[in-house]
């Protein structure tokens, strides 16, 4: 008897045939990505708030949010599962530099690769805009955080703080 299935679910069972078809590193097929549109800010807003190490802070108002989209089209994405927004991240460059900030995905949906692909969408975005280098700011407190951006092939800037001033 062949079984095709995805996702453990039995889409059909010829008759004649077995094909199992196995998933990449158990991404559900239902997790869609789109780039982040602006109606999508309160269902990101919601998971950022709920995520350890994203701080929602100056620059994160609706209105300032659209200004970085349209800044920066297409770089920022979503994840969905269905209709329901799972994950999100912003990304965008100064002509220089890249920068993603509050990548995040819904307690309960992480571990499925998820947080990688939106990374991965957002680093071929970059690539395709010309941008050789990406940053990312992480809190001195998120080690959880910097773990995952040390599993995904990011390094330490040794020599390097963070400074900052409002203008
Ligand atoms: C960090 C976060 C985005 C990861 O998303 P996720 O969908 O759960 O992660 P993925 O399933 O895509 O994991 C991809 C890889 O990273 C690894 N990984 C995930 N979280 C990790 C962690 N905390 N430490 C070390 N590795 C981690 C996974 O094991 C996987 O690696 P492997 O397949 O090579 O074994 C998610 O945990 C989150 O929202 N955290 C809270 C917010 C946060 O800290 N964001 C970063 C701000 S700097």
């Amino acid at each position: 008897m062949i079984h095709v299935l995805l996702s453990d679910r039995l889409l059909f069972e010829p008759s004649h045939l077995t094909i199992e078809v196995k998933q990449e590193k158990s991404l559900e097929l239902k997790i869609t990505t789109r780039e982040f549109r602006i109606d999508d800010f309160s269902a990101a807003v919601s998971i950022w708030e709920a995520a350890e190490g994203v701080e929602v802070a100056e620059g994160d108002s609706r209105e300032e949010v659209h200004e970085y989209l349209l800044r920066n089209p297409g770089l920022s994405r979503v994840a969905l599962d269905g209709e329901t927004i799972v994950g999100a991240v912003l990304c965008g460059h100064d002509g220089r530099r890249g920068l993603i900030y509050h990548l995040a995905v819904a307690p309960g949906h992480n571990g499925k690769g998820i947080g990688r692909r939106l990374l991965q969408e957002c680093i071929d975005g970059l690539r395709k805009a010309g941008i050789a280098r990406a940053l990312i700011l992480v809190s001195g407190e998120n080690a959880k955080g910097r773990a995952f951006w040390l599993r995904n092939g990011w390094e330490d800037v040794p020599g390097t703080i963070v400074m900052g001033l409002d203008v």
